[in-house]
């Protein structure tokens, strides 16, 4: 069939939105009509080239629809289904998926590399076979994915705000709550305020953290970031530095979430001294690809036992923690209408990623 979709065909180009061509279902696949997409920052990476990816591709690894048509032997879902479309797979039988780490699963390996997961393409334009950011590509109106990447959810929760949970909401609130590991009563510190980071805050508020302290130059992201439940705010890690310590007496916090736009090896040393004895820095922002060095007191990891954790969708179970996620937001206890600053046309893809890199946004939201 014939669909509109956003295309990446090189390094440092723009999203170009054109008509393709998408295929059925292979086995073990699904048809979606989307409903919508947020714009992860992660997106941005394939167009600076910080993540290697094989060109052109989909872009958009968060999203939510309907399945409108399945592929040869699929039990699991049925057209009419409303899902959200997670951005690794979890097959449920590699080693990472039977020990309980599904956000590890091998088949999570070639996410950007392009062709689905029995190594052929899906979509076609301009003659040439076209990838999926994270075997999903949700930068179109109709995707095909694999039946290990979708989250079937409750008839009747508002799809928009389910395309969130695909990526950002998952990824920071995982981060908090499961990668950082943060408890009642303890103090943490989330560096950056985008659509990953807002929900590290709201996890660590979730958590029960007594002291929340929400970093980022851009004074809006700071405002929201009070909002969803900062206790505190901080222009730079220098500034979080002199509140943390203050505010803890000098013990610091028991976590720092790294959550900007590019990790920076730079920064760990500064994110170290922000957390205090068995303290974790956790690093959720993507670095570029080639990014190896970075700057850390060894000492301070033996003395005081500090801990540097890398974490992957907030080491989440997809299958599990996205359905608690919506039901904490029928709670009460989860905001996401609140995350979506601006809502594109897929024809303003270009002007969202604008917007995100000028800071505009907390979550820049597609809706078709
Ligand atoms: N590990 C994972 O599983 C995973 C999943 C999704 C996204 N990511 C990554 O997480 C990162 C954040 O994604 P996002 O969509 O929230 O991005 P975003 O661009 O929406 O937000 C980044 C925020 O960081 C702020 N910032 C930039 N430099 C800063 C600094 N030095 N100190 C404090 N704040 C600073 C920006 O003002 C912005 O508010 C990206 O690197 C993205 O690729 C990782
Ligand atoms: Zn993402
Ligand atoms: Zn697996």
């Amino acid at each position: 069939m014939r669909t509109t979709a956003a295309v990446l065909w090189e390094p440092g180009g723009k999203w170009e939105v054109e008509e393709v061509e998408l295929d059925a279902p292979h086995a073990g696949e699904v048809m979606v009509e989307l409903t919508a997409s947020g714009m992860c920052h992660s997106d941005e990476h394939l167009v600076t080239g910080d993540l290697p990816a094989v060109l052109p591709m989909v872009g958009g690894h968060e999203g939510a629809g309907r399945v409108i048509e399945v592929g040869p032997g699929v039990t699991e879902l049925a057209v009419g289904d409303p899902v959200v479309m997670t951005f690794l797979p979890s097959c449920g039988r590699c080693p990472y998926c039977a020990k309980g780490l599904p956000n590890l699963c091998n088949d999570g390996a070639g996410a950007t590399l392009g062709p689905q997961l029995d190594g052929t393409y899906r979509f076609s334009a301009r003659g040439q076979e076209v990838g999926q950011m994270c075997l999903l590509g949700t930068f179109a109106k109709h995707t095909v994915v694999p039946v290990k990447s979708v989250v079937k959810i409750d008839e009747g929760f508002p799809l928009d705000l389910a395309a969130l949970v695909g990526c950002g909401v998952t990824t920071g609130f995982g981060s908090a709550v499961r990668s950082a590991e943060l408890c009642a009563g303890d103090a943490c510190v989330v560096v950056g305020v985008g659509g990953i980071g807002a929900n590290a805050v709201q996890g660590a508020r979730v958590a029960g953290c007594r002291y929340v302290v929400a970093v980022d130059p851009v004074e809006f992201k700071r405002e929201r970031a009070r909002e969803l439940g900062a206790t505190h705010v901080a222009a730079s890690i220098d500034e979080a530095w002199g509140i943390v310590s203050e505010l803890t007496r000098g013990q610091m916090a028991d976590a720092a979430i790294l959550c900007t736009g590019v990790a920076a090896g730079a920064e760990l040393q500064p994110l170290l001294q922000l957390v205090g004895k068995r303290g974790r820095v956790v690093v959720t922002a993507l670095a570029n690809a080639e990014e190896e060095t970075a700057t850390l007191s060894l000492l301070d990891l033996t003395l005081y036992e500090k801990q540097v954790r890398g974490a992957l969708f907030g080491s989440s179970a997809a299958q599990h923690d996205v359905p608690r996620l919506l039901e904490m937001h029928n709670l009460g206890q989860l905001k996401l209408r609140e995350l979506i600053t601006r809502e594109y046309t897929l024809d303003q893809v270009n002007d969202g990623y604008e917007d995100m890199r000028a800071g505009r946004n907390i979550r820049g939201l597609i809706r078709y």
